[in-house]
């Protein structure tokens, strides 16, 4: 067994759920967890300077194998010093595999045993993704967690096609975890895939978690099953997970699924949702969705989320963020995002600190209640 490469330690539970707060130490900072990971695909969070993502509160961000490994190559990144210093955050990273965007290409892949054979969404030429290779980009770019290549197992599948996908993605863990170099000061985290059915999410936690990784993921979520099926396997799977390591959500999710997560024992989320809702003018505040581009705030001269701390919501009027969306100026993104982004951190402040005294239970309730009215 390969001893394990970074510190976890949970610091509180909650006594009415089984959430819990917890310290990640990685080779590029500490985690205050439960966290959540601002999406970085191609080295960047879209529109915002690495500083910028930092006083925003984020404190570690994802990045996308599958992207870098294409363009500009995880050689060029490593000859360069590492992703880290390529893209100036020195905070910690995790890279996911790749496996989920091959998934996301559709027809332009094919899955074998040995791995996936997909064309590039950029030229269409042709690469062979296997777990030894993923374990090799994730280690050139030098993440500080990587994540084993999986398949995600698409939705809807049959019991038999959910178990099959299953031993794919349990035989290339095990290869990964042979990959990886001994000497490595990165992390692996282990994903555990088996569709929508207990029986094989039982399965797969117990295979994962014998191989010993530094933490364990739920991947094949959030994929277009009903949100009860999605909140049923989280419920279900994630108090099966060793308690000790971190347990990560993948993909999710929105500010309702992350405090619903949270409360069945989950540390670390990711997820677009964001990011890519500011790009398309859609905003988070407690109080209601803002779409920004709505004619009804032309002449609001209000800041945009009267709770919030951030520099869009201290410096400028919902009717100058509707001009600038409308208009189309680069500002609006960037505003946009930074808005989103700083909601999300402080929406895991609010969940650290209701953890931390011991009122997790009663935070979830009001919060999701106060969500029904919004
Ligand atoms: N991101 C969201 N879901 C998944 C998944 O199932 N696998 C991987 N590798 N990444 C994901
Ligand atoms: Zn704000």
């Amino acid at each position: 067994m390969p001893p394990i490469k970074q510190h976890f330690k949970v610091l509180e539970t909650d006594p009415g759920s089984a959430a819990r707060c917890g310290l990640l130490s990685t080779p590029h900072g500490d985690v205050r967890t439960p966290a959540f990971m601002p999406v970085g695909t191609q080295g960047t969070v879209k529109s915002l300077a690495p500083d910028t993502v930092k006083e925003l509160g984020a404190e570690m961000i994802l990045c996308n194998t599958y992207h870098l490994y294409l363009r500009p190559g995880h050689g060029l990144i490593a000859s360069l010093g590492g992703l880290h210093s390529f893209m100036n955050w020195h905070g910690p990273i995790l890279t996911d595999s790749g496996g989920f965007q091959v998934y996301s290409l559709g027809k332009l892949r094919k899955i074998t045993p040995e791995g996936a054979i997909f064309q590039s969404h950029i030229d269409g030429s042709r690469h062979r993704l296997t777990p030894e290779l993923a374990v090799e980009i994730q280690e050139a770019l030098h993440s500080d967690i990587m994540m084993c290549l999986d398949e995600c197992t698409p939705y809807p599948a049959t019991f038999r096609e959910a178990e099959s996908s299953l031993s794919l993605t349990l035989s290339w863990a095990e290869r990964s975890r042979k990959a990886r170099a001994d000497s490595s000061d990165q992390a692996l985290y282990g994903i555990v895939q088996g569709g929508m059915y207990s029986e094989l999410r039982k399965r797969a936690v117990e295979a994962i978690s014998a191989m010993n990784f530094d933490g364990y993921a739920l991947g094949g979520l959030s994929v277009g099953e009903p949100k009860a099926q999605m909140e049923q396997i989280v419920q279900e799977t994630a108090p099966l997970l060793p308690a000790d390591r971190p347990h990560y959500l993948m993909g999710v999710g929105t500010p309702e699924d992350i405090v619903k997560a949270v409360d069945c024992g989950i540390d670390l989320f990711d997820c677009v949702m964001p990011t890519r809702c500011a790009r398309h003018g859609l905003l988070f505040t407690n109080a209601e969705k803002v779409v920004i581009k709505n004619a009804r705030y032309r002449e609001d001269n209000g800041p945009l989320d009267s709770e919030c701390d951030c520099y869009t919501c201290r410096n400028f009027s919902r009717a100058y963020l509707r001009h600038l969306y409308v208009a189309g100026e680069i500002l609006a993104m960037t505003l946009n995002t930074l808005h989103n982004i700083r909601y999300y951190m402080r929406l895991m402040e609010q969940i650290r600190n209701a953890i931390g005294c011991g009122q997790y239970a009663a935070f979830k309730t009001r919060f999701l209640e106060s969500r029904l009215k919004a």
